[in-house]
């Protein structure tokens, strides 16, 4: 470990230790909360991040205290070269796991336990079929569904996402729990966020507060437990007793957790944001293939974070479309 470690440290005193990767910004789904109904503008083939090049990055963030690592997207695993690229993050000593739709899971089943990844994200919004396809324009539920359950019966720790949007899948809160009395998932409803062209509006989000008023509907009280978090969780864990599985709330835009925040996030094309809300980013790739050192300039990216949500502090600015649509769609950004 090299000795001026702390460039990885902000001006509000956290001490970056995770970072997530985005590998692509393509996908195999269409998620209408994540990218515009017409596609994003892909980056040409060449500016973006090579297996070695990915390598590399995450090399020099290990060395200044990164500990775990998220493989994102796009979809990670359309990657043609994922089971390299795997491989390759597996020898640094860092916990690596991969956020995933789970099309594609089946086909790389062994790759992801040979490469020692314990921990699966899946995002899956309906467990109706029809539902699934109108949010995803594609016709998958089925695949994906399936592959939650490989997954688990692989011995993956599974966290299912699932994006609540008001009047579209909010009547599902009780069945995704209701899958945790026998399976041992743990579901994530996440509060749905404001990105570039995903048509947010406040009236579509469903609150922290909402989602429990849900749940104390369907439950008695003293059924209810709120488990310990994990330290710089984004998540309320909670447990309906006597249930195998979990469920949490991850609440960015009723209940920012900034405070414990220690992720940054490289972009498919090799840009650091210091925060999912950023609206500036730091151009790593450039420098690494002229030679350059990268340090100087994930430093200055870290002393420029701002204490919340990109500066979007209050909830009146994170609805102006002016402040958010500054920042890149989901797909581009890697959740
Ligand atoms: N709001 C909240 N969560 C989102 N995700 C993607 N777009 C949004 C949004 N607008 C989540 C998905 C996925 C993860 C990578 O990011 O659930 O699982
Ligand atoms: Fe693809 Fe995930 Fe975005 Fe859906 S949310 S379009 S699965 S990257």
């Amino acid at each position: 470990m090299k000795e001026h470690k702390n460039i990885l440290k902000d001006t509000h005193g956290r001490a970056h230790s995770y970072l997530r990767i985005s590998l692509t910004e393509r996908c195999n789904l269409r998620c209408s909360y994540c990218m515009p109904a017409e596609g994003v503008q892909l980056s040409p083939k060449g500016h973006l991040m090579s297996y070695e090049e990915i390598y590399e990055i995450a090399k020099t963030f290990v060395e200044h205290g990164v500990t775990k690592i998220r493989l994102t997207g796009g979809e990670p695993l359309v990657r043609k070269d994922i089971s390299v690229i795997l491989e390759k993050l597996a020898s640094l000593s860092v916990e690596l796991s991969i956020t995933t739709n789970a099309v594609n899971v089946d086909r790389h089943i062994d790759t992801l336990k040979t490469n020692g990844i314990k921990t699966i994200n899946v995002s899956l919004d309906s467990l109706n079929a029809e539902k699934f396809k109108h949010i995803t324009r594609r016709d998958y539920f089925e695949k994906v569904y399936n592959n939650i359950l490989l997954l688990n019966s692989e011995g993956f720790k599974v966290k299912v996402n699932v994006v609540l949007m008001k009047d579209f899948n909010d009547n599902e809160i009780i069945d995704f729990i209701n899958l945790t009395k026998t399976l041992p998932l743990t579901i994530r409803f996440i509060e749905f966020m404001p990105f570039d062209g995903n048509k947010w509006d406040m009236a579509k989000m469903v609150s922290y507060k909402s989602i429990m008023e849900t749940v104390y509907n369907a439950f008695p009280e003293d059924q209810v437990h709120r488990l310990q978090d994990a330290p710089n969780d984004t998540s309320k864990n909670y447990r309906i007793k006597g249930f195998q599985g979990s469920f949490a709330i991850i609440s960015s835009v009723t209940n920012p957790f900034c405070d414990s925040c220690n992720r940054l996030r490289l972009t498919a094309n090799g840009q650091l944001k210091n925060c999912l809300f950023s609206s500036t980013e730091s151009d790593l790739l450039t420098s690494l293939r002229q030679g350059k050192s990268i340090e100087p300039i994930i430093q200055k990216a870290v002393l420029g974070k701002f204490k919340i949500r990109g500066s979007m502090n209050t909830l009146k600015k994170l609805q102006d479309p002016k402040l958010h649509s500054n920042n890149r769609s989901m797909i581009s950004i890697g959740g």
